[in-house]
C-alpha cells in the first residue's frame, strides 16, 4: 500500500511537472504565495541556517527561503520526482542565489543525512503525499540539530462545518474539473482532493508533533483553515517536551 501511494504520487507529479506553479496559482487564487509569506514570518531564519526542503518539487520554498540567506547560509531541496527536480535545476541557473542552493533526488520517508544536520527542516504542501506522514516528520526531527525546527505547511480541514462544506463544494468538484482541463488528464487533479481525505485535521497534526517528542509545537490556520502552518523544535538534551 505505502509503495503504491509512492509510486502514484511519483506518476501524478512526473506528469504536472512543468504546469505544476501555474496549476497551483490558479487553484488556490494565489493563496499560496500569502501561506508561504506567513510561514517565512514564522521561521527562526537566520543568515546562515542550513536548511532542509523535503519534497522541494520545483523549488518554491526552497528559492525563497535562499533569498533571506547571507553568503554561510544553504538550502538543500530533496524530491523524488526526476522531472519537478528538472524544473528547479533550470531555474537554479539562472537564481542569483545559486551558490547557496542544491537541489538532490532523494526519498523523505528515509532521507540520505546523518542525525543533527540541520537548523530546520521544512516540508510544503507535500506531507499529504507521504506513505506516511509519522515516518516523514520522524526522518525531519532526526536530521535537524538539537533546538532545531521542523516545518510543515500544508492543506487542511476547515474547522467551521459551514465554511468547510462550501470549501469541499469547491475542492471535490470543482478544482479536479479545472486541472483536468488544463492538464488534459483526469488522473492528477482527481488525486488533489483523495489526497486530503485521510489527512490528520491541524488538531490531530499538532498532536502528531508533540507525540513525536517536539517541543513549542504550534499550529497556525491559514484562510480559514484551508491550510495550516505547523511549527515543533527539536529537544535539547535534558530539556523537556510539551
Ligand atoms: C505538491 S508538491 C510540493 C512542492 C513544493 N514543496 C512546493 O511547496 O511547491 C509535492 C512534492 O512532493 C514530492 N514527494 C512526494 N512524496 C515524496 C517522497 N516520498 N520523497 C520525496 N519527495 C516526495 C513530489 O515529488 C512533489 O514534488
Amino acid at each position: 500500500m505505502q509503495g503504491d501511494k509512492a509510486e502514484h504520487v511519483h506518476e501524478v507529479f512526473s506528469k504536472i511537472a512543468r504546469r505544476y506553479d501555474v496549476m497551483n496559482s490558479v487553484l488556490s487564487f494565489q493563496q499560496h504565495r500569502l501561506w508561504r509569506h506567513f510561514a517565512m514570518r514564522q521561521l527562526p531564519l537566520r543568515r546562515d541556517s542550513k536548511i532542509l526542503d523535503v519534497a522541494a518539487g520545483t523549488g518554491a520554498w526552497t528559492f525563497s527561503m535562499a533569498k533571506r540567506l547571507g553568503p554561510k547560509g544553504h538550502v538543500t531541496g530533496l524530491d523524488f520526482t526526476e522531472a519537478m527536480l528538472e524544473v528547479a535545476q533550470e531555474r537554479l541557473a539562472t537564481c542569483p542565489e545559486r551558490d547557496r542552493i542544491d537541489f538532490i533526488h532523494g526519498n523523505a520517508m528515509d532521507l540520505p543525512f546523518e542525525d543533527n544536520q540541520f537548523d530546520i527542516a521544512t516540508v510544503g504542501f507535500a506531507l499529504r503525499n507521504m506513505p506516511s506522514v509519522e515516518k516523514c516528520l520522524q526522518e525531519m526531527l532526526r536530521v535537524v540539530k538539537p533546538g532545531g525546527v521542523v516545518v510543515s505547511l500544508e492543506l487542511s480541514k476547515p474547522d467551521s462545518a459551514l465554511f468547510r462544506r462550501l470549501y469541499y463544494f469547491y475542492f471535490y468538484k470543482v478544482l479536479p474539473r479545472i486541472g483536468s482541463l488544463v492538464v488534459k488528464d483526469d488522473a492528477p487533479y482527481s488525486w488533489l482532493p483523495e489526497s486530503l481525505i485521510d489527512f490528520p485535521n491541524r488538531h490531530q497534526l499538532e498532536q502528531m508533533f508533540v507525540d513525536l517528542g517536539m517541543t513549542k509545537v504550534k499550529s497556525y490556520p491559514l484562510t480559514m483553515g484551508i491550510a495550516a502552518l505547523h511549527i515543533g523544535y527539536k529537544a535539547l538534551p535534558g530539556q523537556e517536551t510539551m
